[in-house]
């Protein structure tokens, strides 16, 4: 298999494949370029909202979002989000969702965060503990 880079997301990727991968997650190839290019305007401004993705020969094949939340408790500190976390079908079981985890755990450990936490079903509980992470407390959900 070709190199893998694991790099931040830029603009140029909405037409590299990226929409396309978080197909495997949830169905997101349908949404308007020119809106995801605006809803990507956005979150590039924020430094504490960072997109991972891994990349192969130009073509974007998996990708994560590392939210970093700074609190008053614990001494004004900051905790790290992880969402939207998925590697195309065709590339899944190679090692690629666990290089994306590990850049953005390294990300978060090294701009302050002392926790990083997220949310997942039972089925995929292994490939994140596996990682090193732990279950903790309960998801909730409230439905808008
Ligand atoms: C979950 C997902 C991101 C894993 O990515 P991946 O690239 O296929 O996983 P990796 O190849 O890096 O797997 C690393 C390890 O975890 C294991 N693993 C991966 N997915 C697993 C699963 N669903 N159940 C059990 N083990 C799993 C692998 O076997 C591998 O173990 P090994 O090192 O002993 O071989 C990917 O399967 C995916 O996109 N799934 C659909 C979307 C999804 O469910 N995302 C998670 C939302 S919380």
């Amino acid at each position: 298999m070709s190199k893998i880079i694991i790099r931040k997301i830029v603009k140029s990727d909405i037409d590299r494949g990226f929409l396309e991968s978080l197909d495997s997650l949830s169905k997101a190839s349908d949404l308007d370029k020119k809106n995801a290019r605006s809803i990507l305007d956005e979150i590039l401004k924020n430094p504490d909202h960072v997109i991972f993705v891994a990349v192969r020969v130009s073509q974007v094949i998996g990708s994560a979002t590392l939210l970093i939340e700074r609190k008053f408790i614990h001494k004004g500190g900051k905790v790290g989000h992880i969402e939207d976390v998925v590697v195309s079908k065709e590339c899944q079981g190679r090692g690629i969702g666990e290089k994306i985890i590990k850049r953005a755990l390294e990300y978060a450990g090294r701009h302050g965060c002392y926790k990083t936490i997220l949310d997942c079903d039972d089925d995929v509980r292994p490939f994140y503990e596996k990682i090193g992470f732990v279950r903790h407390s309960n998801g909730m959900r409230y439905n808008h």
